[in-house]
This record gives C-alpha cells, sequence and structure tokens, in this order.
C-alpha cells in the first residue's frame, strides 16, 4: 500500500504549480538530461558534459565557488551595514562603535563582514594557485586566468578601501602608509595618489573616495567580472580537468 509520504510526494510534484517550476520528471535517456540541465538557470551555469575528473572535490576544493559565496555573503552584511554607517570624519568612528554596543546583531554583521573579507582574499589566492596547479589557465582558458588576475586586484582594492571606513588610528595611518607607497610607482605614482586622496593628506575627501569605490564601484565590477568568469568557465566546456586514458593510469600505478 502505497505510504502517506508517497502520497504527499506525489500530489506536490504532480501540481501544476510544482510543474510550472521543475518541468522535467527524472530523465532516464541523455538527451531528457541535457535538457535538464539547458533549461534550468542554475544548472544551466555548467555545461551539459562535464569531466568525471574535474568534479572530484579534491580537483578544485570549491575553491571559485567558496570565494563566490564569501562575496555574496559581503554584499549583503555590507548592505546591513550601510544602514548604520556614515561617510564622515565626524561620524564614522562613532557610527562604528554604536553598530558594536547598541545596535541588535550590529556586531554580528560586522564581524561577519570582516571575516568573510579576510576569507575572501585567502580563498582568491588559494583558488589562483589551484587553477595555476593543475595547469587549468592554458589554453583556450587563458583569457579566463586574465580575468581572474583583475578579479584579484578587485578583491585586494575592496579591502584596502574598506580598511579607512572606520576612521580609527589603524585605518588613517593604514592607508597614510599605503598611499605613500603608491606615490612612488614610476611616472604616474604622485598623481594616483593626489587621486586617491582627493588632496594631498587623509581627510574628508579621501573617506568618501573610499566609500563609493567601496560600496559601488568595486562591487559592480566584481559583480560584473564573476558573471563573466563563470560564463567563460562554462563556454571552455567546464573545468579543465583532463580524463587520464586507463592504461596510463595503470602505466603510472595511479589507478586507485
Ligand atoms: C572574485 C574572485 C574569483 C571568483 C569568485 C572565482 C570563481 C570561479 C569559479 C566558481 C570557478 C569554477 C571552478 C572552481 O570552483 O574552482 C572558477 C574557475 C576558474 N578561475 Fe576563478 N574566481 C575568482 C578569481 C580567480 C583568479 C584570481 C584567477 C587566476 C588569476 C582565476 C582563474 C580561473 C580559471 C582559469 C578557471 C577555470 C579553471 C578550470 O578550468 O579548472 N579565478 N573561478
Amino acid at each position: 500500500m502505497e505510504s502517506t509520504f508517497n502520497r504527499a510526494t506525489n500530489f506536490v510534484t504532480r501540481s501544476r504549480v510544482w510543474r510550472s517550476f521543475f518541468r522535467h520528471g527524472m530523465p532516464d535517456n541523455e538527451m531528457d538530461r541535457s535538457l535538464v540541465m539547458t533549461t534550468n538557470i542554475f544548472f544551466h551555469l555548467h555545461p551539459v558534459k562535464v569531466n568525471r575528473r574535474s568534479l572530484r572535490v579534491t580537483y578544485s576544493f570549491g575553491l571559485g565557488i567558496i570565494s563566490a559565496i564569501l562575496f555574496l555573503t559581503l554584499t549583503v552584511t555590507g548592505v546591513l551595514l550601510m544602514f548604520y554607517y556614515v561617510p564622515a570624519t565626524t561620524l564614522a568612528y562613532s557610527t562604528m562603535k554604536d553598530l558594536q554596543t547598541t545596535i541588535p546583531l550590529g556586531q554580528l554583521a560586522r564581524n561577519m563582514h570582516r571575516w568573510s573579507a579576510h576569507l575572501m582574499v585567502l580563498a582568491v589566492i588559494l583558488h589562483m594557485v589551484r587553477v595555476f596547479y593543475t595547469g587549468a589557465y592554458k589554453p583556450p582558458r587563458e583569457f579566463n586566468w586574465l580575468v581572474g588576475v583583475v578579479l584579484l586586484l578587485l578583491t585586494l582594492g575592496a579591502s584596502f578601501t574598506g580598511y579607512l571606513l572606520p576612521w580609527d588610528q589603524l585605518s588613517y595611518w593604514a592607508i597614510t602608509v599605503g598611499t605613500n607607497i603608491a606615490s612612488y610607482a614610476p611616472v604616474l605614482g604622485s598623481t594616483a595618489r593626489s587621486i586617491l586622496l582627493g588632496g594631498s593628506e587623509v581627510g574628508q575627501n579621501t573617506l568618501i573616495r573610499f566609500y563609493a569605490l567601496h560600496v559601488i564601484i568595486i562591487p559592480l565590477g566584481l559583480i560584473l567580472l564573476i558573471s563573466l568568469h563563470l560564463w567563460r568557465v562554462r563556454k571552455d566546456g567546464g573545468l579543465a580537468g583532463q580524463e587520464i586514458p586507463e592504461e596510463r593510469l595503470e602505466i603510472a600505478s595511479l589507478k586507485e
């Protein structure tokens, strides 16, 4: 006799609402399986066929996806922080202190934002190292490697600009030292420093510039380039992991 659970499952999965979201049942042939992939926006991120070896957790350690999830966490917590933070030299520090001491869950939102930022830098660097050691930067993926380099720079830029926002001694002096280092770059160094600072020293102009870069320009750049990066992974046929022919595995005694 059909169990209550099965009946409930059938009732839900045969309903019109369910079928308007999930248009294919459990596919039992290759054609239907590829249809499921190409007609679903989330599955569509993967190519219809992927390399079996690249699916192993130890191939990519999911570091790219981990970086993307950390970016999402940063966006959500960052928007929450924006409800309180005021980018003015007279208010920035006290609004940060209020967030930590009086606003419900403010400390949690701030810590999540800070920790995710540190972890994202680490995850992106490890992801880049993984791509390098698996040789996944080779043709046809060179362009995506370049997109990745810009993503790394934007990730570091987001951390650098965010560092000034609490407007405490640490941020003030870190940005003073950081922008001084930038001024030693050949030819454009001192111009870059004045553009970043909005003057000759760290002040209100710098704070508002760093804020605009931190909450709008860099995140927009990241969203656009992460989308391009993922789309390229798909168009390049998924992750690079080459299938190793059986005979070679045997010769190298690598067979599991
Ligand atoms: C915001 C930073 C980044 C995000 C969110 C991101 C995301 C991803 C994701 C989700 C994948 C799919 C595979 C995986 O999970 O490993 C991927 C693949 C790839 N990424 Fe990134 N990535 C970032 C930065 C970088 C950097 C810094 C580089 C190198 C300079 C890079 C180069 C590549 C390449 C070449 C692939 C294809 C790898 C393969 O075919 O095996 N990415 N990325």
